[in-house]
């Protein structure tokens, strides 16, 4: 049983809004939507399609994860999740002032093993305005949600038993890096993960990894590049092409310190034929960092680090 639909909105934490807004419209080809009133000056809200928001930063922390939200597609959905999560001894609590906060219908608040807040929720918001990019950009959203988010976990069995039995998220694939550790990747939708996550070694469980978002264009992935170059926002990774979901993307550092990764030409998984394979790498070509070192090289000297 699935009833969560998809990914379908991120909230983080960063301490310089301004830095964010400017980088999010400018950078990442994000609409601007905080409320102008002055409700809630401490959250910076992002369009990336027709809904209010999508993704969203509150003034916190510097890379922190404030909640993973995944939609439902009704009230009864929502209902008959949370008696599934409470049999399973799984808490879950009605916030419905939080809902008000989110611009959504009904939100439940949960927590995965590692300690990560979901917010599960159904109503959201549609803006009357029509959502226009300052870069020009289209993302990918729709029933695939608003992106992926990687994070690392504590307990890789508490994890599949989470995501996998209980949330009823689809296993793509596994990519296994540096002969050492695995990357599962997962959805609830055609998207080829919403949700992916690792235990790395040495690294606490809970921490978000990166965030994705999709365009529908390679040249928007170009012109963001060029963006982040010409501005001295810090590249993770340049351009390349990804094994199992075939995104073209690279990866920069947000105002926060959050990764996110900004790609194009994901594929969809079509669940009837799928088969759930395994990887030795993460791409096919690219995403090095930008001094030039491999990806296996990178990968070899953190597990180097990481046995320290
Ligand atoms: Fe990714």
């Amino acid at each position: 049983m699935r009833e969560i639909t998809a990914l379908g909105y991120v909230v983080v934490s960063g301490s310089d809004l301004d830095a964010w807004s400017t980088f999010g419209q400018h950078g990442l080809g994000l609409q601007l939507n905080s409320p102008a009133d002055g409700e809630d000056p401490d959250t910076v809200y992002f369009r990336v399609d027709d809904r209010s928001w999508r993704f969203a930063v509150e003034r916190g922390a510097d890379g922190g994860l404030v909640a993973l939200g995944f939609e439902v597609a009704s009230d009864a959905d929502l209902t008959r999740l949370c008696a599934r999560l409470a049999a399973a001894g799984v808490a879950t609590t009605e916030a419905p002032a939080l809902a008000g906060k989110r611009r959504v219908g009904r939100l439940v608040q949960a927590t995965d093993p590692s300690g990560v807040h979901l917010e599960f929720f159904c109503g959201a918001a549609i803006d009357r305005a029509a959502f226009v990019s300052p870069t020009g950009a289209r993302f990918v959203t729709g029933a695939q949600g608003v992106g992926h988010a990687v994070m690392s976990v504590a307990d890789l069995a508490a994890s599949h038993f989470f995501y996998q039995e209980l949330l009823g998220f689809r296993l793509s694939d596994v990519i296994v890096l540096g002969g050492a550790f695995e990357i599962y990747f997962t959805s609830p939708n055609r998207r080829h993960h919403s949700l992916a996550y690792v235990a790395p070694p040495g690294a606490p469980g809970g921490r978000l990894e990166h965030v994705m978002l999709e365009v529908d264009d390679l040249d928007v992935v170009g012109r963001a590049l060029d963006y982040c170059l010409d501005n001295k926002v810090a590249i993770r990774s340049m351009l390349g092409k990804h094994t199992n979901d075939h995104m073209v993307s690279f990866y920069c550092i947000s105002p926060s310190g959050l990764a996110i990764e900004y790609g194009w030409g994901g594929r969809e998984i079509d669940e009837e034929s799928h088969q759930v394979n395994r990887y030795d790498a993460s791409s096919y070509w690219g995403h090095r960092p930008p001094d030039g070192r491999s990806v296996e090289q990178e990968i070899r000297e953190m597990l180097g680090a990481g046995r320290e």
